[in-house]
């Protein structure tokens, strides 16, 4: 089969589409035909040789998939093969075939591409996850949640709009605050112009802020420790803005708030079982009825990786980029 390995390392590694063997597959797994995988910010890490996989994950790419069950291992209940899915993947979703636990799979909603498939599962779980189980999210809290237009952004706007929350985001230009707003945000702050947090603090007034989920990390700490509410949870998902502040713990004690921190790569495969099925469970048929939608920016064919790569690096896109493995990738 084909997959993209990465050449040179350094800041614009070269992403080659070549031969490569098929990873192995057990009793208890299944085997992918990929159509689509997805760029996610830890692709482009990893690529730079700065974030490896987990010891005995795929070394290729991808950490998420949609394509159709090649075949099934002998203990495999419930998939066929011909079956039309997308999932989660430890690694390898950057070629023609991957390997994944079936409990992993999720059925593709009738109607819908593969494209739209590979969009879904890491930016959703991943904003499931951390608003709704880390962050216990309620109707009627304020949530601020910062790159509002990135592919976790614009999963994490609509669950926390269809949780009943009020939702604040952050964007970095126009196009993208408007995006965010038509996603349902109720209040749109670009981080450029201003102190966000002056300006959430303002548009928030006196209802504050109970839940933020967090990608920018440092420099935002204090003023995220200032903004929240009595018993309000800071989730961290990201460090895109730095890795290191001084905190003021007077605010945690006298607010008892929970500060949380989450890797969905790192969690034991029986954690993100458990995040899909439940994921499934309570959301799976708000994507059949369109009342959820995954939001993707530009398809790439596979071959074009490393375009695709530059493209999120420079913070270009508003929702998911998508790699299409096959032409037919973004067929309804
Ligand atoms: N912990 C986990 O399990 C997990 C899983 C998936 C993703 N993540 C994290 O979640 C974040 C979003 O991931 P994604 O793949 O959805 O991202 P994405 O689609 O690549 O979008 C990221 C966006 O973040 C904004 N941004 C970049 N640097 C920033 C900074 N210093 N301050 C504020 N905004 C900045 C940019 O938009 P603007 O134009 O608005 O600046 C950029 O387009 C990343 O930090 C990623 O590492 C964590």
């Amino acid at each position: 089969m084909q997959a993209i390995h990465c050449h040179g390392g350094g800041k614009r590694p070269d992403l080659l589409w070549e031969a490569t063997a098929e990873p192995p597959m057990g009793n208890h797994d299944v085997m992918l035909e990929v159509f689509a995988t997805a760029v996610n910010r830890a692709d482009l890490l990893q690529a730079r040789g700065l974030y490896p996989p987990p010891p005995g994950d795929s070394p290729v790419l991808g950490l998420e998939a949609a394509g159709v069950v090649l075949k099934a291992g002998r203990q495999v209940r419930g998939w066929k093969p011909g079956d039309r899915v997308c999932a989660l993947v430890p690694g390898g979703g950057y070629a023609e075939r991957a390997v994944v636990h079936p409990e992993m799979l999720l059925p593709l909603p009738a109607g819908w591409s593969f494209a739209m498939g590979a969009a879904v599962p890491e930016a959703w779980l991943t904003a499931f996850s951390n608003l709704m189980l880390e962050g216990r999210l309620e109707a009627g809290e304020t949530v601020l949640i910062h790159a509002g237009g990135s592919g976790v952004g614009t999963a994490a706007i609509q669950l926390a709009v269809l949780a009943g929350a009020r939702v604040a985001v952050t964007a970095g230009s126009e196009p993208k605050l408007s995006g965010c707003r038509q996603l349902g945000a109720h209040i749109a702050i670009d981080y450029h112009a201003a102190s966000f947090a002056d300006r959430l603090a303002e548009a928030a007034g006196e209802k504050g802020v109970d839940l933020i989920l967090d990608c920018v990390g440092g420099p935002y700490l204090a003023d995220h420790l200032r903004l929240l509410n009595p018993d309000g949870r800071l989730v961290l998902i990201g460090v895109m803005g730095g890795r290191s502040a001084a905190i003021d713990l007077v605010h945690v004690l006298g607010k008892s708030l929970r500060i949380i921190g989450t890797r969905l790569r790192a969690r034991p495969t029986t954690e993100k079982i458990a995040i899909t099925r439940e994921f499934r469970s309570r959301f799976w048929h708000l994507f059949a009825d369109g009342r959820l939608n995954p939001v993707i920016d530009r398809v790439f064919p596979i071959t074009a990786a490393g375009e695709a790569h530059a493209y999120v690096e420079a913070n270009r896109n508003f929702g998911k980029v998508i790699l299409a493995v096959r032409p037919d990738a973004t067929a309804l």
